[in-house]
């Protein structure tokens, strides 16, 4: 006969409030070096976020996966590289740089560095050198030393327990790396011709990134985004920043 009050109880409280998970440190928004604490925080609990937390509808994003990305060497004349079923590994491995809040515009900036190892499949067709090809096969690519950085806007809103929350509004990523290195195994099963293009495709780094680069930042920061947002829905303003 009790089991109906505790399951609503339950219930109430799960809408209610579940207040800050362990892993994440509070920091008083009082704190004259309230950047300083939240980026230690931040880093102390950046991998457990990452590596998702099922209790708080958290999914992992380490691997997060992108479906499809398109790429064409030069040109949409030349060869068309589909990598499908990607999934980068890394980002739970993420150093945050630096961490802002500015409370009076509500704005939130960070900057990471992050290694990240997509592993895939590929589909490549079209002309190389006037001979018509297809190929497709297992894949990868490392993304090295990639430099994040992440605007976010947010808003003050009421949620149902009837205290404050921010809810992302909008964001904005802009990233750099090092070097990108791709790996297409077993190119139309010819270990020469296959060689040849690999090092056609890594000298080509720079333009293959910059066709798939936006892809990757805009699916990896919405996923991000989407769990933060889930995130601040459970936890408010004064328990994340008390006075
Ligand atoms: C949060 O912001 C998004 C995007 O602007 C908006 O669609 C949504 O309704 C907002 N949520 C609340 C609870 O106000």
């Amino acid at each position: 006969m009790l089991s109906f009050p505790f399951s609503l109880l339950a219930l109430i409280s799960y809408v209610t409030s579940m207040g800050l998970p362990d892993y994440i440190q509070p920091c008083s928004r009082n704190d004259p070096n309230i950047n300083e604490c939240a980026l230690k925080s931040a880093r102390q609990s950046i991998r457990q976020f990452s590596l998702g937390d099922p209790s708080r509808k958290l999914p992992s994003l380490d691997p997060s996966y992108v479906a499809e990305m398109t790429v064409y060497i030069p040109n949409e004349n030349g060869l068309k590289l589909v990598f499908k079923d990607n999934y980068f590994y890394g980002l739970s491995g993420m150093e945050l740089q630096n961490l802002k809040f500015d409370f009076n515009k509500k704005i939130i900036t960070t900057e990471a560095l992050v290694n990240l190892d997509v592993t895939n499949k590929y589909e490549l067709s079209g002309k190389l050198m006037m001979v018509p090809i297809s190929s497709h096969g297992d894949s990868s690519i490392k993304l090295k030393k990639t430099d994040l950085k992440v605007k976010m806007w947010y808003e003050h809103v009421t949620g149902p327990d009837g205290k404050i929350h921010w809810n992302i509004t909008k964001h904005d990523i802009k990233y750099e790396l090092e070097k990108a290195v791709f790996r297409l195994e077993n190119l139309l099963g010819d270990k020469q011709i296959g060689d040849q293009i690999n090092n056609l495709l890594n000298e080509l780094w720079r333009d293959i990134v910059a066709d798939v680069g936006p892809y990757i930042c805009r699916s990896m920061t919405t996923a991000v985004v989407e769990n933060l947002g889930v995130f601040l829905e459970q936890v408010s303003y004064d328990e994340l920043f008390p006075e």
